[in-house]
């Protein structure tokens, strides 16, 4: 059997690297990694820490990419690779434009698709944005749903997809296994200089439909928080879009509190989150990681596609206004019951052996 493992951005790469590593340990796959390099140097970070060689490498990134440059080149591209490597099932995963161009070439190939973060929904196709749409094209065009959650099963039900559909937990708890231990040293200068002594919240937002206005709310709720807790820090590792980074780094870097630095590998990120104290974000990986480590979750959206860690009592969705974001962290970080409630919270992503049992899932289909 022949698998093709398509990504180019760093949350796929960080999903689909233990995958990648779990199907090149069974010696009756053969695989071959294809990036299309919509990110590139954060996709780059994550090749290195895993140690993936790409088999192929699109490239395609550019600065300020449209999402049809994306779709485009991606499928454009992809059609020489699926030619050349004839696989027996291509990989994608979760919700970017490289999964569901991906996806698509392969379904104009007649090769059948497995898609791995199967069943996250919002039901709301503008938020995230394009991510909602992605996952429900590329639940059409896969033939396998790897589901993290039941929920997640639950809704490609829903939907009328009950063949090929299975829950075998997020890969991201087993990314922990490659990235978290015991005596860790900081790689980025930035956190190597960082004292966790002082109470840190871990920071992120990139979302599409959080640039402009609502990015700039976020900013100011962090400099309110800055303001109430004289002794709080807050460690921001910030996207390399520039219209992510022009509206941040003007809003918060002069704010004495605040340390903003480059995009850290994914050792640096599990550590970092292991030692502070609250997770604020916008990002869907975090969401999944930070119950893992215990560490309450402040989700800087409207609405989220992981209802699971709000119903385990570790996430609350705090949306984008600047006084709510206040209120909601406050509560948090002052009330030691809330605090304990949810950082004790279960995590209810998965065990860490979610790609041992993709891989055995597909060995009983291509047996
Ligand atoms: C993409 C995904 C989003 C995912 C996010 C993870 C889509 C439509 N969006 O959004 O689902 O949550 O990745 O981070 O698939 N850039 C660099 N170097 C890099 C990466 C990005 O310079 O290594 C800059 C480039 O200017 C690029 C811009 O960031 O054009 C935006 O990147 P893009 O992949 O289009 O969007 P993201 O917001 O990263
Ligand atoms: N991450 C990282 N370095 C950073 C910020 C995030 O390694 O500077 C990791 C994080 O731990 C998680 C993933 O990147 O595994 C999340 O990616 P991102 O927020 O870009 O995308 P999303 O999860 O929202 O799709």
């Amino acid at each position: 059997m022949k698998a093709l493992v398509v990504f180019g951005t760093r949350p796929e790469a960080i999903k689909m690297c233990p995958l990648v590593l779990a199907l090149q340990r069974d010696d009756a796959i053969e695989t071959k990694v294809c990036v299309t390099g919509q990110h590139r140097e954060m996709l780059d970070q994550v090749l290195e820490i895993f140690r993936v060689v790409p088999d192929h490498d699109l490239n395609i990134m550019r600065p300020q990419q449209t999402l049809e440059l994306i779709t485009t080149a991606v499928v454009e591209n992809m059609g020489a690779v699926l030619e050349a490597e004839k696989p027996d099932v291509v990989l994608v995963h979760g919700d970017t434009t490289t999964s569901m161009a991906a996806a698509l070439a392969s379904f104009y190939h007649q090769i059948p698709v497995g898609h791995v973060e199967a069943g996250l929904r919002t039901y709301n196709i503008y938020s995230p944005f394009p991510e909602e749409m992605n996952r429900k094209l590329i639940s059409a065009l896969s033939t396998y749903h790897f589901a993290p959650t039941e929920t997640n099963r639950a809704a490609l039900e829903r939907e009328g997809v009950e063949q090929g559909v299975h829950v075998t937990g997020n890969t991201v708890i087993d990314a922990f296994q490659y990235t978290t231990y015991d005596s860790y040293e900081f790689v980025s200068p930035a956190l190597a200089a960082h004292d966790f002594g002082q109470p840190t919240i871990l920071m992120t937002a990139h979302r599409r439909e959080n640039l402009g206005a609502p990015m700039e709310h976020i900013c100011d709720a962090v400099n309110e928080l800055c303001r109430r807790h004289p002794d709080l820090r807050v460690v921001y590792p910030v996207h390399l879009n520039p219209a992510v980074r022009n509206t941040v780094f003007p809003k918060l870097q002069d704010n004495p509190q605040v340390t903003l630095c480059d995009p850290v590998d994914v050792q640096d990120m599990h550590n970092a989150m292991a030692r502070s104290v609250l997770v604020l974000t916008d990002s869907g990986g975090l969401q999944e990681e930070a119950p893992h480590l215990g560490k309450p979750v402040v989700v800087l959206r409207t609405e989220t596609e992981r209802p699971e860690a709000v119903e385990a009592g570790t996430a609350v969705v705090a949306g984008v206004q600047t006084d709510s974001i206040v209120d909601v962290v406050d509560t948090i970080l002052t009330d030691k019951e809330t605090y304990e409630r949810m950082a004790e919270a279960i995590n209810p992503y998965g065990d860490g052996h979610a790609s041992e049992r993709i891989v055995a899932l597909l060995k009983e289909y291509f047996a």
